[in-house]
């Protein structure tokens, strides 16, 4: 049984909305043996998760592969499981797909532990360290806006994508490990993308499959883990045997130099597990991110010019800083849109220690939840224009008028991203710095790309733009 609650809108009227009152089981799909709705969300998991709210309503029911899963639609029910009884949920079995590459790093890590990796690594990224790691994204900046200089110029169009990545690669590397080293950068390139696609393949089968079995795809995969773990190894062995490197310390001083109460630094694999986490997680959602945010504007060239005269009349030809970002707003405001409609990490899950009641609904312990930043970034009870590419989403006011969670691109709670603040920062200044230098044109007339929704969100086809140097 449900029963129907009104909602308050941003913009002041009211829309109608399943609340649930009995305590009952939430509703859903029924559940087909052993495969349950696998192939139905294997197929189009954008679109199979926006179906399954729109005809369940803000908490329903489905299966992956016989397990129940509870998608979550309501920003207050996201708020209950990363805040108000975060205690009760880790992170699920989905995430035993990226295990190999993260270890115990902090992505996986849970309780005490986890808290004193958090506790150790947030400094790294406080403000003074922001303010020094600017410094480097905005070298980045230019050395990526230089190297795309020669295809602007003839007007062959260029998939963006792939240059991005390796940028943010670079950047993160120098920023975070101070390594500025080609065969570092291009060893990793070519790796982590090949961990990321084999862990994606075991998330969305159908069937459980190992990595123990000696298939093609393994042994890339196995291949790919040995040559990043022994990347990790060579940094961290020369950071010891050379010392510090920056004043205040950089994170991988900050994880050297790690004590526990008892004065124990950090074994070998934790910190190999924290520094492998940190060049994962840290440089494919920024470029992805960076990437489709080109794109939209692309296709948007009144929203690129609204956002280039900003940029000539704050900067008056200096690339953004980090000074200068926070008075960028149409810069920012249209990197937060791409993200909204484009989320880079589109959903994320956890599994219940206890019983809990979300909606109204009874959830068994050791049940999945799903959360979908995709989901909650297109519900019109929160957007004016869900569907659109719109800045003003971000104005003042109604970012006010939101409730907390309707925009949830970096996650939430004690497990909000640790490069939130980096990733902030990045995307502004490569994008500002790439606007003040071309155009930015559709490079194929096929229209806006189509998302595709594995760990991360990405650009199906590629981002493809013309770029036109600017007199
Ligand atoms: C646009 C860029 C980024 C996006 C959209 C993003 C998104 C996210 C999200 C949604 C989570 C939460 C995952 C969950 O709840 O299961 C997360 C966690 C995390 N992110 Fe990011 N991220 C970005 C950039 C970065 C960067 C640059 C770093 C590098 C430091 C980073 C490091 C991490 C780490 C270490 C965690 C785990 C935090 C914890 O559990 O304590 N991320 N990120």
């Amino acid at each position: 049984m449900m029963n129907t609650g009104t909602i308050a809108r941003p913009h002041g009227d009211t829309l109608d909305t399943a609340f649930p009152q009995d305590s009952g089981r939430a509703p859903g799909p029924a559940n087909w043996p052993l495969v349950g709705q696998s192939l139905a969300f294997w197929l189009d998991p954008l679109n199979y998760t926006l179906k399954l709210q729109r005809e369940y309503g803000d908490v329903a029911r489905y299966h992956v592969r016989g397990e129940p899963i509870y998608l979550l639609g309501h920003p207050d029910h996201v708020r209950h499981v990363f805040d108000r009884n975060s205690g009760n949920y880790r992170k699920s079995n989905f995430y035993d797909a990226v295990r190999p590459f993260f270890g115990n790093g902090l992505v996986l890590s849970e309780g005490d532990f986890w808290k004193r990796q958090r506790q150790t690594m947030q400094p790294a990224f406080h403000r003074d360290r922001i303010v020094e790691m600017a410094k480097v994204m905005q070298r980045g900046a230019q050395e990526f806006a230089d190297s795309l200089h020669a295809t602007a110029r003839s007007g062959e169009p260029i998939d963006i994508v792939n240059p991005m990545m390796c940028s943010a690669l670079n950047t993160a590397t120098r920023a975070m490990f101070g390594v500025d080293s080609d065969e570092v950068f291009e060893r990793m390139r070519r790796a982590v993308p090949l961990l990321l696609r084999g862990a994606e393949q075991r998330i969305w089968s159908v069937l459980p499959i190992s990595y123990k079995i000696p298939l093609p795809a393994n042994i890339r995969f196995n291949r790919a883990l040995r040559d990043l773990d022994d990347v990790v190894w060579t940094i961290i062995n020369d950071r010891r045997a050379t010392g510090r490197r920056a004043d205040p310390g950089d994170l991988l001083d900050m994880l050297l130099e790690a004590r526990d109460v008892d004065g124990n630094g950090l074994t070998d694999q934790q910190l190999r597990d924290e520094v492998l986490t940190i060049f994962v997680a840290g440089f494919e959602t920024v470029a992805n991110a960076i990437s489709f945010t080109l794109l939209l504007l692309a296709h948007h060239p009144e929203i690129q010019e609204k956002i280039r005269a900003e940029l000539d009349t704050v900067l008056n030809g200096d690339i953004p800083s980090y000074e200068t970002v926070r008075s960028l707003p149409e810069l920012t405001n249209a990197f937060q849109e791409a993200m909204r409609v484009y989320p880079p990490i589109w959903t994320v899950s956890r599994a219940l220690v206890g019983d809990d009641e979300i909606g109204g609904y009874r959830i068994p312990a050791g049940s999945t939840v799903q959360i979908a930043p995709y989901l909650l970034h297109r519900d019109p009870r929160w957007w004016e224009k869900p569907n659109r590419f719109w800045p003003d989403h971000f104005t003042k006011e109604r970012a006010d008028a939101r409730p907390r969670y309707a925009y949830m691109p970096f996650g939430g709670g004690p497990r909000v991203c640790l490069g939130r603040n980096f990733a902030m920062m990045e995307g502004p200044i490569v994008i500002g710095t790439l606007l003040q230098r071309y155009r930015i044109k559709p490079g194929s007339d096929d229209g806006l790309t189509e998302p595709e929704a594995m760990i991360s969100l990405r650009p199906k086809k590629g981002a493809m733009l013309r770029l036109e140097p600017r007199a």
